[in-house]
């Protein structure tokens, strides 16, 4: 249930200690870290209140320092934003999970998490290299590690103070129903792809029966084309309410109940994808049925980042 019908301000209760979880997130992913740094106190003056960061993104420190600086600049205190980041497939083995907890929080100069993420379900052979791979390139897997072994030592996480939530993310409900059930702390969250090309119905609602929040990466397809931002339906239904084509989807991945992540880089978009409004009903309709189906992004497969923008 969203917990304000103004969707900038829109929050999504999460499971434990951790309270709610604002329905907007920028996401982190720019590799140049002047980018990164402009694009997140951009996003912060816009009104973003929810970060979503990742180790393996490479610029927790620069993403950290920018939202320490926008914070002071706007006095606003820590506990107003939402701050997640993420477990890499190299660090899957439970005695290396609270080093690279504590390594994230260090990088980002901060003393909890709001949220943090096993990025995917891929255990990777562990070390120091974020992409074990063979002579032949293939990737190094670790055999030698469940998935409920790492979130053992995730569950671990929350039992200190400094970690308010655990999920996952790049999953299929079939991986995520045994952690469900075997679980002592459930996923608070699920972080995926999702757009009206790959609306991932069955698994939003499972996460709705059983009080999981969906993260909707990608709402924007991760701006390829073609893609959902050119998709006719959404096209027409712009122009018909008088918004952008990316306000239509973000307003959309909300209006179904779930929270989303996007990645303006200049001010003017994230004012344009943080200034977003309910559909009417009929139009919220039509983009249910639309019926392309697309995904954008296949780490899911495999663990590897299937989508790391290049200089773009
Ligand atoms: N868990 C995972 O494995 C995973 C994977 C991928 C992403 N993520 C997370 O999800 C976040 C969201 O990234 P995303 O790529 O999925 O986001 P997205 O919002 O679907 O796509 C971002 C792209 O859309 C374009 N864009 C942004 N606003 C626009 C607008 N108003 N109109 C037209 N185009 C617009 C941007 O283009 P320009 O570059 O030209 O501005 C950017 O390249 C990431 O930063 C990361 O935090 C997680």
């Amino acid at each position: 249930m969203i917990a304000s019908p103004d969707f900038r301000t829109a929050r999504l209760p999460l499971s434990h200690k951790s309270g709610h979880m604002p329905v907007l997130g920028f996401g982190t992913l720019i590799p140049d870290a002047a980018a990164a740094i402009s694009a997140t106190r951009d996003a912060l003056e816009a009104g973003f209140r929810h970060f979503d960061c990742a180790e393996r993104y490479r610029n927790e420190r620069e993403v950290g320092q920018a939202l320490q600086a926008g914070l002071t600049a706007a006095q606003l205190p820590r506990e107003d934003i939402f701050v997640t980041t993420k477990l890499w497939n190299t660090n899957h083995r439970p005695e290396r999970v609270k080093p690279a907890f504590d390594a994230s929080l260090n990088r980002l100069g901060l003393n909890y998490l709001d949220l943090y993420l096993i990025h995917t379900p891929f255990a990777f052979q562990p070390g120091d290299d974020q992409d074990p791979r063979d002579q032949r390139g293939n990737i190094l897997y670790d055999r030698g590690v469940t998935l409920l072994d790492t979130w053992g030592a995730m569950e671990s996480l929350v039992d200190s103070d400094r970690c308010r939530a655990i999920g996952l993310s790049d999953i299929g409900l079939d991986e995520l129903l045994p952690v469900y059930e075997l679980a002592r702390i459930k996923p608070a969250v699920v972080q995926v792809e999702a757009h009206p090309h790959l609306p991932e119905t069955e698994l939003l609602e499972f996460c709705q029966k059983n009080g999981i929040v969906f993260l909707a990466f990608a709402p924007l397809g991760h701006g390829l084309k073609p893609g959902p931002l050119e998709d006719p339906v959404i096209l027409a239904i712009a122009a018909r309410v008088g918004k952008t084509p990316a306000q239509v989807l973000l307003a959309w991945a909300v209006q179904r109940g779930t929270a989303l992540l996007t990645t303006p880089r200049t001010a003017a978009r994230a004012r344009e994808n943080f200034n977003i409004s309910a559909l009417p009903q009929d139009a919220f309709d039509e983009i249910n049925n639309i019926q392309t189906r697309q995904r954008f992004n296949e780490v899911v497969k495999t663990g590897s980042p299937g989508f790391i923008p290049q200089g773009r």
